[in-house]
């Protein structure tokens, strides 16, 4: 049976608008549509604009993880790769359940690496190798401005009425980040710094 063809001019005026400057877009970033969820379009927008923050941070974790379980040496090499490679896929998931909750709310979820890396507040490492201790304290430093922003971010979302919001951040990603700071806090030679109570 013959294909359905597109006739050429259709397909040139696909191509045109892919490739314009300003192509066509049915959502723009920042913008919040209307959805059915009994939310005020303000508290959406609110965390819409947190959540991308969020994301584009989970997403440089995320990436962090990998870098380090290829870059990764020494005599941990194996438990190390393994470890920095299993925190890849957790932080995957937070990446994809923060992106689909700012869709659930209406907006438009960031996505794409040049976008990430012009909005993550985490500060970029280097591109060649480093040491153990330098990739685990980059990581614990990463994870920090996360999870300090991510309680912020859950407060202000309980207050605004969004509990959905606040469950995801509570219960994935702040959860997440607190246990993965622990499995690699271990790993520091000297263990994590004692600190006096009361
Ligand atoms: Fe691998």
């Amino acid at each position: 049976m013959r294909e359905r063809m597109m006739s050429p001019k259709a397909e040139s005026r696909i191509a045109t608008d892919v490739h314009q400057e300003h192509p066509r877009e049915r959502q723009h970033y920042g913008t919040v549509v209307s959805v059915p969820i009994a939310l005020d379009a303000t508290v959406r927008g609110t965390s819409v604009g947190n959540l991308n923050q969020l994301l584009a941070d989970t997403m440089t974790v995320r990436d962090l993880y990998k870098k380090h379980h290829w870059q990764v040496s020494g005599p941990t090499f194996f438990q190390l790769h393994l470890m920095f490679d299993k925190h890849f896929d957790d932080q995957s998931e937070l990446v994809d359940a923060i992106a689909e909750r700012i869709q659930m709310l209406g907006g438009v979820s960031l996505a794409m690496s040049h976008d990430v890396a012009e909005r993550t507040l985490i500060p970029r490492p280097p591109r060649g190798r480093e040491e153990v201790s330098a990739q685990l304290g980059r990581l614990l430093h990463a994870h920090e401005i996360v999870l300090k922003e991510a309680r912020a971010m859950a407060r202000q979302a309980a207050e605004g009425g969004d509990d959905g919001t606040n469950d995801l951040l509570v219960s994935q990603v702040i959860r997440t980040n607190e246990k993965q700071v622990w499995f690699v806090g271990e790993h520091l030679a000297d263990g994590p710094l004692a600190e006096h109570e009361g």
